[in-house]
């Protein structure tokens, strides 16, 4: 049976421990700094399994010996930008968390892959491959399917289509940059460039780019349901070794043209981590594109470099 460590026991984590329980992917640990918290979701999620008749053990800790011997750590440890916090303010402190979260799967999880959802993603998914120091197949950042999934919310909407009949790749920063591709996004082949009119289809983008934001703004907090649906599907590519394409945030050696930066771009996932990438062939618009978008992480990236060192 597999050992799944989910590391950060808020919305987003319990959220995730939950939809990978459902998919009885293998034993759960959930590990937090907030005594009780995790001890208490497990019981309250073992519960839930139980009622289901799905036997996977759950358990939770303040101890981070607990991860000995995961397979897989999922990491949604962090704050989450307040109001009166600047996006650096963000990065320094979650970049101290995770650096410090890093460490300990380092002592206690060395031969487990790393799935990092604390934001912001392709910053702190540099934060972990440097400071868990493993070869960069095993910590890749959850991001793109969040962001496609709501794409194709919008997208399915539009065109009166199942959602899962839309298939396209996302690349770049989690964030404003991010780079949707409406020329490789299809509804069984057919483009969704000749499908809607291009002034249409640059309105869902950009309602895609602020879906966060318009989460937050009616709930009051930020999203923990759909973030936990894709880290979940992530883990199961993973566990189950499906070899399923999927948008994660790596640090490229060379792909796309780009050294040295983690950004989302598609790969293949499977046991040993990230197998393979894929190189989408782009015309040169979307190259700029997304090279701008590589161009805001570095930076950002740059940022922390002094801090984790
Ligand atoms: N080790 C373990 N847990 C920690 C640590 C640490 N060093 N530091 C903080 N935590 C825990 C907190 O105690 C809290 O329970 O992380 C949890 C964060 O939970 P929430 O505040 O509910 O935040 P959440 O909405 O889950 O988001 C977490 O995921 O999607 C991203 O942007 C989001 O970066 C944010 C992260």
């Amino acid at each position: 049976v597999a050992l799944i460590g989910i590391v950060g026991c808020g919305k987003v984590g319990v959220s995730t421990a939950i939809q990978v329980a459902m998919k009885g992917l293998g034993d759960l640990v959930l590990i937090d700094i907030i005594q009780g918290l995790p001890q208490g979701e497990a019981l309250d999620l073992s519960h839930m399994a139980s009622i289901l008749g799905i036997d996977v053990e759950i358990t939770g800790s303040n101890d981070y010996r607990d991860l000995s011997g995961a397979d897989l750590v999922i990491v949604t440890a962090g704050v989450v930008r307040r109001a009166d916090m600047t996006r650096m303010d963000l990065l320094t402190k979650n970049a101290s968390i995770v650096s410090d979260v890093s460490d300990k799967i380092r002592e206690y999880a060395s031969r487990s892959r790393v799935i990092m959802v604390t934001n912001p993603l392709d910053v702190m998914t540099y934060v972990a491959l440097r400071r868990t120091g493993f070869e960069r197949e095993r910590v890749m950042g959850f991001s793109g399917l969040l962001d496609f999934g709501r794409f194709r919310y919008l997208v399915a909407r539009e065109l009166g289509v199942s959602r899962s009949s839309i298939i396209g790749p996302i690349i770049g920063e989690h964030g404003d940059s991010m780079v949707l591709l409406p020329r490789l996004t299809t509804v069984l082949g057919e483009p969704l460039t000749s499908l809607l009119p291009s002034e249409r289809i640059m309105e869902l983008v950009e309602r895609t780019r602020r879906a966060g934001a318009e989460v937050i703004s009616l709930k009051g907090w930020s999203a923990s349901h759909a973030p936990g649906a894709g880290a979940a599907l992530m883990a199961e590519a993973i566990i189950r070794d499906t070899n399923a394409v999927v948008p994660v945030s790596l640090y490229l050696k060379g792909e796309y043209g780009v050294e040295g930066v983690c950004v989302v771009v598609p790969a293949v996932l499977g046991w040993s981590g990230v197998k393979r990438v894929i190189e989408l062939s782009l015309t040169e618009s979307e190259r700029s594109e997304f090279l701008r978008s590589v161009e805001v992480v570095r930076q950002a990236q740059q940022a922390v470099d002094q801090l984790i060192h």
